[in-house]
């Protein structure tokens, strides 16, 4: 069974109410393509407000705690975007990687937290230059993936994979195509050796400078089931024109 396309807008930080607008644009374009799951990950400011006035998109967070609640200044739970309207919340983004020191055990204790509070999650993954440079593409993400993934029964349901090659973010760079399909099987089979079954009907989506132009070349890559988008995802008119390609001809 072919799985369902999601793309997904991870606005990082960026945006206050008055983008609320560009969320609503959204949302009516993405209600004309039902084939494809839409989601926007706004700050954690905007969750509750574009919560409340969206239909057909599911709002998420882009981060959240390991713990449920306690004396952590500054940190927000899982509980507390499920409480706010979210759906879904992405861990393991390469910046909160690099910038905030989060290593695999923190993202799998994240994702646990989030699959704790009924929220989908989006564990991110994805080499360096210097990894890709060095042949070790494969092997770093594949380590991720084994030290990232959340642990118990049922987890892969609510589960979604983001390769992400943290040079292609912000960069306009993107992979070949052979290497994206390459990338994406390796990644399906990985999570297929951890998860049995379960694990071939887990999305991976693609992320790093997606936009409206070599969305449709990426979508068609082997094992590419939606894509992550950053600045793409700010404005309606480009997020939609990818909503688009991963609808396919016909669906216009
Ligand atoms: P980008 O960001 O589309 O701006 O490259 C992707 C991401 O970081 O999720």
């Amino acid at each position: 069974m072919a799985l369902r396309p999601y793309i997904v807008g991870n606005w990082k930080m960026n945006g206050t109410r008055a983008m609320l607008t560009e969320a609503g644009a959204i949302d009516r374009g993405a209600a004309r393509h039902p084939g494809v799951q839409v989601g926007i990950a706004p700050p954690f400011t905007l969750v509750q407000a574009m919560a409340e006035a969206v239909e057909a998109i599911v709002v998420g967070g882009q981060d959240c705690h390991t713990q449920a609640s306690g004396a952590y200044t500054g940190d927000v739970s899982a509980a507390m975007l499920a409480d706010a309207g979210a759906g879904f919340v992405i861990v393991g983004h390469s910046e909160r990687r690099a910038i905030h020191g989060e290593k695999d055990a923190d993202v799998r204790a994240k994702a646990e937290a989030a699959l704790a509070a009924g929220l989908g999650v989006i564990v991110c993954v994805g080499e360096t230059e210097a990894q890709r440079d060095a042949g070790k593409a494969e092997a770093v993400v594949t380590a991720q993936i084994a030290g990232s993934l959340p642990q118990g029964e049922g987890a892969a349901a609510q589960l979604t994979v983001a390769y992400e090659p943290v040079w292609a973010i912000g960069t306009g760079r993107v992979p070949s195509a052979e290497d994206v399909s390459a990338m994406h099987r390796a990644i399906r089979a990985k999570l297929v050796a951890l998860l049995g079954e379960a694990g071939s009907e887990v999305r991976i989506l693609y992320g790093g400078s997606v936009n409206a132009g070599n969305a449709a070349e990426l979508l068609g890559c082997d094992d590419v089931g939606g894509a992550l988008v950053g600045g793409a995802s700010l404005m309606a008119d480009s997020l939609l024109s990818i909503v688009l390609a991963a609808a396919g001809p016909g669906d216009d």
